[in-house]
């Protein structure tokens, strides 16, 4: 390698390996990022990306390896080092503190003094100065817990700079973000290539990769799988290097006999829902298209008993209350909730206590709970699911963000619904296990169950949905059937320009 070509690289790690007990979440990884580049690290959940990324921000240090930085080799002890360096992270849990200002949050613990007080003046006049680098406009002085997840990205990001980051990492930056949004942020990692700045590039959206990345890097199963630059490159490739094993059929949709209607939802109001009413067959997967924000976890949570609203809800048309989530779990309704993290697990708690947790009382009910089934019960979700684990004791907080979310649908399976609603049930989740989660979309259905599916990926939601609805603004906006669906139709009636 010419010496031109070696000084371009700005960062090298070498030979990392990590271990937690008897799992190898990294087994001699390489990596290597240059100047100004943006590198797409993928792989399934679990592969070991987020570990990876921990040890070059000093969160994780790992048992064996090196990083270099600009050709010097560098120990990173922990996060402040890391910013030291220039290494900065926009993580997958944006980890902020809501009760403080957006200036608060970026300086935290190094703010400007003045005669020993905070300045505050120059407090604000510096996080003014990083909004304009990014050509955004707030209020430095508004309180992070009012902002959307897409501003509170954007806080991380002018954080980023505050350090004079040279690498900034993104773990799963879209998965939350309106397409509007994520634009912007498409827009500002640009703008910071052009900086000069490096950036590292973690998501299981291969749209994103192909939209913004220069070069991709993949895991599996903690080793490096292969990579090659994006132009070079096509999905089929991509997903090889990630699974190892080609998919064929992403969407096996099979077309079901459907049933007679179960479900009947009448006028759902509240201040998040206006006036909305829907049938639901069994057997038949109904999908929910619209944008973020546009009322459709809200409505399902109106339908769950998890937020007040007025009213009728009929099964087999005996009119019901789902007053609350228990009532609705009752009645035969499951919900694999949008925030998995904060309404679905207890992260405390082992795998198999966490899938249990909701069947438990349905299953003592009826008398045959037992040990034995229990673990059957899980041993069974875990599998198809393909959730990786080192054993199903270990707790659910130390599991990889996408297996965290498989739990949580496995937890919601084991209460064996009559009516299940799934909302964004792939989000995170990598491309093989999406496939498993459609197979078992499919087989539940061909059982009788009807299925709500809430989707802001308008592949998925065409693809696996008998039935769509899509919703604008709190309201009901327009309804088709799956096979006649097209993106634009979805589109212009999720957005204003309809
Ligand atoms: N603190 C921990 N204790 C035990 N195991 C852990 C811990 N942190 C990570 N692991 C394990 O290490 C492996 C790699 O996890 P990691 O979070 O790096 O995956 P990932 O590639 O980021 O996956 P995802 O796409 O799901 O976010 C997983 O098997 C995970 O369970
Ligand atoms: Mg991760």
């Amino acid at each position: 390698m010419g010496e031109e070509q070696k000084s371009n690289v700005i960062l090298k790690m070498q030979h990392i390996s990590k271990a937690y007990g008897g799992i190898k979440a990294l087994d001699d990884v390489e990596l290597e990022v240059k100047r100004g580049e943006i590198l797409c690290l993928l792989g399934e959940n679990g592969a070991g990306k987020s570990t990876l990324m921990k040890i070059l921000s000093g969160v994780v240090i790992p048992n064996e390896g090196e990083v270099f930085l600009e050709g010097e080799k560098i120990n990173i002890k922990n996060p402040n080092i890391a910013h030291e360096y220039g290494i900065s992270t926009v993580h997958q849990e944006l980890i902020q503190f809501p009760d403080m200002t957006i200036m608060e949050n970026i300086y935290a613990g190094r703010y400007p003094k003045k005669n020993g007080l905070i300045d505050f003046k120059e407090l604000r006049h510096r996080t003014e100065a990083l909004m304009d680098e990014l050509g955004i406009h707030f209020d430095p002085g508004e309180y992070v817990r009012n902002l959307s997840v897409a501003q509170r990205q954007l806080v991380e990001i002018m954080k980023a700079l505050s350090f004079h980051s040279k690498i900034i990492i993104f773990d799963e930056p879209t998965s939350s973000l309106t397409s509007e949004e994520t634009n912007i942020l498409f827009k500002i990692i640009a703008d910071l290539k052009k900086k000069g700045i490096s950036q590292i590039y973690i998501s299981h959206r291969l749209e994103d990769i192909f939209a913004i990345g220069d070069r991709i890097s993949v895991l599996r199963d903690g080793k490096n799988s292969g990579g090659g630059m994006v132009k070079d490159m096509d999905s089929d490739q991509v997903i090889a290097l990630m699974v190892g094993r080609n998919i064929e059929n992403q969407f096996p949709k099979e077309q079901t006999e459907i049933g007679d209607v179960i479900l009947k939802v009448e006028n759902i109001n509240n201040k998040n829902v206006k006036n909305a009413s829907f049938e639901l067959r069994r057997g038949e997967v109904l999908g929910f298209g619209g944008l973020v924000g546009a009322g459709r976890s809200e409505l399902m949570r109106a339908v769950m008993g998890l937020d007040k609203a007025s009213g009728k809800i009929y099964k087999n048309g005996q009119e019901i209350h789902n007053n609350t989530p228990t009532d609705a779990i009752r009645n035969g309704f499951a919900l694999v909730p949008e925030d998995r993290k904060d309404q679905g697990l207890v992260l405390i708690l082992s795998i198999l206590q966490n899938i249990e947790m909701s069947s438990l009382k349905r299953l003592s009910k009826l008398g045959f709970m037992n040990k034995g089934q229990e673990k059957e019960c899980a041993d069974e979700y875990i599998k198809v699911l393909q959730i990786k684990t080192s054993s199903k004791g270990q707790s659910a907080g130390s599991l990889s963000g996408g297996n965290q979310q498989k739990v949580v649908i496995a937890k919601c399976l084991a209460t064996n619904p009559e009516i299940l609603i799934l909302d964004e049930p792939t989000r995170g989740i990598d491309v093989g296990s999406k496939t498993e989660i459609y197979k078992i979309i499919n087989d539940l259905a061909k059982k009788g169950v009807a299925i709500i599916v809430i989707s802001s990926e308008l592949p998925e939601l065409l693809n696996i949905s008998d039935r769509i609805i899509v919703m604008r603004e709190g309201v009901i906006t327009g309804e088709m059937k799956g096979i006649e669906a097209k993106e634009e139709t979805v589109m212009k009636l999720a957005t204003k320009g309809a």
